[in-house]
């Protein structure tokens, strides 16, 4: 599919680490226009990523302000941008209540099991060590519960007995590059 520039989509990603899969999702074909990168770690991978993919980003960090001031922050960037989406790609912050109320159905997030099991940070590490046979990748709208909103889309990540917590990482990642693409198609409503 092309990327027709009268309908695009304005977006910003939102990572704290490696950023692979914000990577996965700018090199996509998507009907997106990322205009920013918000990362709240000036040491995250993601923002060499950035850099290599000419998208702009902005260093936002957390420590030694309020939850408020470090959210009003974030609006700033935003603010004059037109973002229809924020799109969290290993975004470890939880966002308020009120944050989230602003951009409500708006924000969506990749999570590494299938939801409800293995909410929180370690969802990978979480399913592995419960000897879990299936898991997988959820991609869900955002409410102000922690993992709890509203499923676009999932998909399920078989364990092999001979998995290694390494090879399973990797077999969730490749899971999440696919899902992410999918689910997005799926709320731009973008035709295969
Ligand atoms: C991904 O596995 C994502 O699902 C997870 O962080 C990783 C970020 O990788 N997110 C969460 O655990 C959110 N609770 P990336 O920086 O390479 O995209």
């Amino acid at each position: 599919m092309k990327k027709d520039l009268q309908s695009m989509v304005n977006v910003a990603v939102f990572a704290s680490g490696s950023g692979s899969n914000f990577e996965n999702i700018a090199t996509s074909d998507l009907p997106l226009s990322i205009k920013v990168l918000i990362v709240d770690n000036k040491d995250a991978k993601a923002i060499e990523r950035a850099k290599r993919l000419n998208v702009p980003y902005e260093i936002v960090e957390r420590s030694g302000k309020t939850k408020e001031e470090f959210e009003a922050e974030i609006l700033n960037v935003l603010k004059d941008k037109n973002i229809e989406y924020i799109l969290l790609a290993g975004f470890m912050k939880i966002l308020s209540a009120e944050f989230i109320e602003r951009y409500d159905r708006k924000i969506i997030n990749i999570h590494p099991s299938l939801l409800p099991s293995f909410k929180g940070k370690n969802g990978i590490l979480d399913a592995y060590n419960y000897g879990v046979k299936v898991s997988g990748v959820t991609v869900h709208y955002v409410d102000s519960g922690i993992d709890t909103g509203e499923i676009i889309d999932q998909e399920p990540v078989v364990l092999r007995d001979d998995d290694t917590l390494e090879s399973f990482e990797e077999k969730i990642h490749e899971a999440e590059y696919k899902l992410y693409i999918r689910a997005l198609k799926k709320v731009l409503e973008v035709k295969e």
